[in-house]
């Protein structure tokens, strides 16, 4: 593309969608107007689907796949292909960012991530070093690059990472928890510590949503998948606070802030710099409108449970959810990531009644 007129047009046409041919999900994110609602699942990139077994089979693990970008980009297209979903999420996960941070992870089968050295104290925070995108998280970049040519405009690709708060669990407590109590303990004991590891993953962060807007992300979520455990004022300091310096770095994509469990910061959430906000099934649908307002497109929030229930079930469950949010400014999702044992028709009947609704 030489001539600079047709750089420009592309420029321009990328920009406003117009090379997009299902951009349902974009406007709504940004409240534009559209003929029915958009629907995605998170955790929609493996798990569930038996062609996502296959392959991860022929591969030494998880970790594998994620870093064989080729490979991240198969299986991030599989439930574009397979379900029909409204947008794809690039296939990662949320502890990269210590990884590249200089704390590896492990993924053990039926038991998921482990560390094998976690943060206890300054010296253990001091050896992180700030995540660089481009060196330390290439594989992810170069998976965008390569699912965003194999979309080749079909629906729109969302980035991702971990809040820092739930990546600060992870970094302290080694795995996941039932109390939280390591990381917890860190936060009353030596609020400092836990301040400057928060904004050492902060910062990581940013390179890294930065770099993956730049791959070609079309917007980008937070996922606080453990914000539900704080009190609201420790949310406030050791969550939100951070949140909003990502808010405020990524710009010129729409910026989605799903934090599990946090009712409590419902308003405080919808005063950042963001455009949707994810509700999870214990959030009441309009009273979250209420408090959210209108000027925030709503994403959620289905019980991930329903879809162990009868067809007949799901889709009633569906239409009195699709009722409840109204035909504008919502995402339809589950309230959470999709469990592995769900069958994957259960989830295609799910997708298909937003779709007819
Ligand atoms: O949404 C998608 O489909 C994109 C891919 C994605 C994965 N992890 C792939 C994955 C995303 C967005 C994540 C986010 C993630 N990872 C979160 C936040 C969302 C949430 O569910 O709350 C969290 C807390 C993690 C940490 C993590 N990774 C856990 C606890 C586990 C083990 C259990 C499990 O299956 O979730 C993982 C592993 C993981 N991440 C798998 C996948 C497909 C399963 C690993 C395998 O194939 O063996």
């Amino acid at each position: 593309m030489k001539c600079k007129q047709c750089q420009f047009f592309y420029k321009f046409a990328s920009k406003y969608n117009f090379t997009m041919k299902n951009d349902l999900f974009l406007r709504a994110a940004k409240g534009e107007k559209v003929e029915r609602t958009p629907v995605w699942l998170m955790r929609q990139a493996g798990r569930i689907l038996p062609q996502y077994r296959a392959l991860r089979e022929r591969l030494s693990g998880f970790i594998e796949l994620v870093k064989t970008p080729e490979l991240a980009a198969e299986v991030t297209l599989q439930p574009v292909n397979l379900l029909g979903v409204d947008a794809a999420i690039i296939f990662s996960d949320i502890l990269v960012i210590p990884e590249a941070m200089g704390l590896p992870y492990l993924m053990e089968e039926k038991k998921g991530p482990i560390f094998p050295k976690t943060i206890k104290n300054w010296q253990d925070m001091e050896q992180l070093k700030i995540a660089d995108a481009e060196s330390d998280l290439g594989y992810v970049l170069e998976a965008i690059k390569i699912t965003k040519k194999e979309l080749n405009g079909r629906v729109p690709l969302i980035g991702f990472a971990g809040a820092p708060f739930t990546i600060f669990t992870y970094m302290v407590e080694g795995a996941g928890s039932k109390t939280f109590s390591k990381a917890r303990k860190m936060m009353y004991e030596d609020p400092a510590l836990a301040h400057k590891l928060l904004q050492k993953i902060t910062d990581s962060t940013i390179n890294y949503l930065k770099m993956q807007v730049l791959a070609g992300a079309d917007l980008i979520q937070i996922f606080d998948s453990w914000a539900g455990i704080l009190p609201p004022e420790q949310y406030t300091e050791f969550g939100t606070f951070y949140i909003d310096q990502i808010c405020k770095a990524i710009q010129n994509v729409p910026k989605t802030i799903f934090a599990k469990g946090a009712f409590f910061a419902r308003k405080e959430l919808a005063q950042l710099d963001c455009q949707v906000i994810g509700l999870d099934w214990n959030m009441d649908i309009t009273e979250s409108r209420q408090i959210i307002g209108e000027n925030r497109t709503l994403q959620g929030n289905l019980d991930p449970c329903v879809l162990y229930a009868s067809f007949e079930t799901i889709r009633k469950e569906t239409r009195k959810m699709l009722q409840l949010f109204g035909n504008q400014r919502h995402i339809a999702n589950l309230g959470h990531g999709v469990y592995p044992d769900t069958d994957p028709e259960k989830v295609k009947c799910f997708i298909e009644t937003v779709k007819e609704f």
